[in-house]
């Protein structure tokens, strides 16, 4: 199996939004690798959070990549303009692209890194004939919509299905997961294959950002 370099994103759906610019100072200070930002919509998944306007405001506030995260109908609408306001790394979910091929070739078009998104109930295979177009395939490990949730262990064969196709293709293709991700629970998730991390309350619910972000470093790197 080979992972690429343990990359930890903490999600500033965790963060404290009225205090953002200093929560991202901090994270910056805190050795984190990228940046996750969750977009919801209230219709994909039964949430609000943030639009471009915001995701620019980020990049403003931070010198790290942007890995955003789009929970929304028809993402393609919104493709252009998530990337223009400062995103590094554009995920949708296949579940909201019946054009996903296409969307792909938007996002490469806008100048991102395109990243596929799976729900906990859709199989890999869902992604299969795709895996040589993309940058990141985004293995959800809670239900979307929500931080704080625990992560489903049932995802870990399908990480390891997706490692083994990534490998055995030899791509270039990172590897993430969201949803649940701790001390306690990142080193499985290391070990089926994911080599991105994404971590809300692990990270923004601790007292010291720079420790929690070192402790997740090693339990996955084991
Ligand atoms: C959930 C989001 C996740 C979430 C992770 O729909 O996509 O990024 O913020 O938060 P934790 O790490 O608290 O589960
Ligand atoms: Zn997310």
């Amino acid at each position: 199996m080979s992972r690429g370099r343990t990359r930890i994103a903490p999600s500033i759906l965790a963060a404290d939004f009225s205090c953002l610019g200093e929560e991202l100072a901090k994270i910056d200070r805190a050795g984190a690798d990228w940046i996750h930002v969750d977009v919801m919509d209230g219709h994909f998944v039964p949430n609000i959070t943030i639009g471009p306007l915001v995701v620019e405001a980020v990049k403003r506030a931070t010198s790290l990549p942007l890995d955003v995260h789009l929970m929304i109908e028809k993402p393609e609408r919104y493709i252009d303009d998530f990337v223009r306001a400062g995103a590094t790394t554009l995920g949708v979910q296949v579940e909201a692209c019946p054009h996903l091929h296409r969307s792909i070739g938007q996002i490469h078009d806008a100048g991102a890194r395109a990243c596929v998104v799976l729900n906990p109930a859709t199989p890999a295979s869902a992604v299969e004939v795709v895996l040589d177009d993309v940058d990141q395939v985004l293995v959800m490990t809670v239900n979307p919509g929500f931080g704080g949730q625990k992560f489903i262990e049932s995802m870990l064969p399908k990480i390891a299905l997706l490692r083994r196709w990534i490998d055995e293709r030899g791509l270039d293709v990172a590897l993430e997961v969201d949803g649940g991700i701790a001390v306690e629970t990142i080193g499985r998730a290391a070990g089926a294959g994911a080599d991105v991390f994404v971590a809300g309350t692990a990270v923004f619910g601790a007292q010291d950002y720079a420790q929690a972000i070192a402790a997740l470093r090693r339990a996955a790197d084991g």
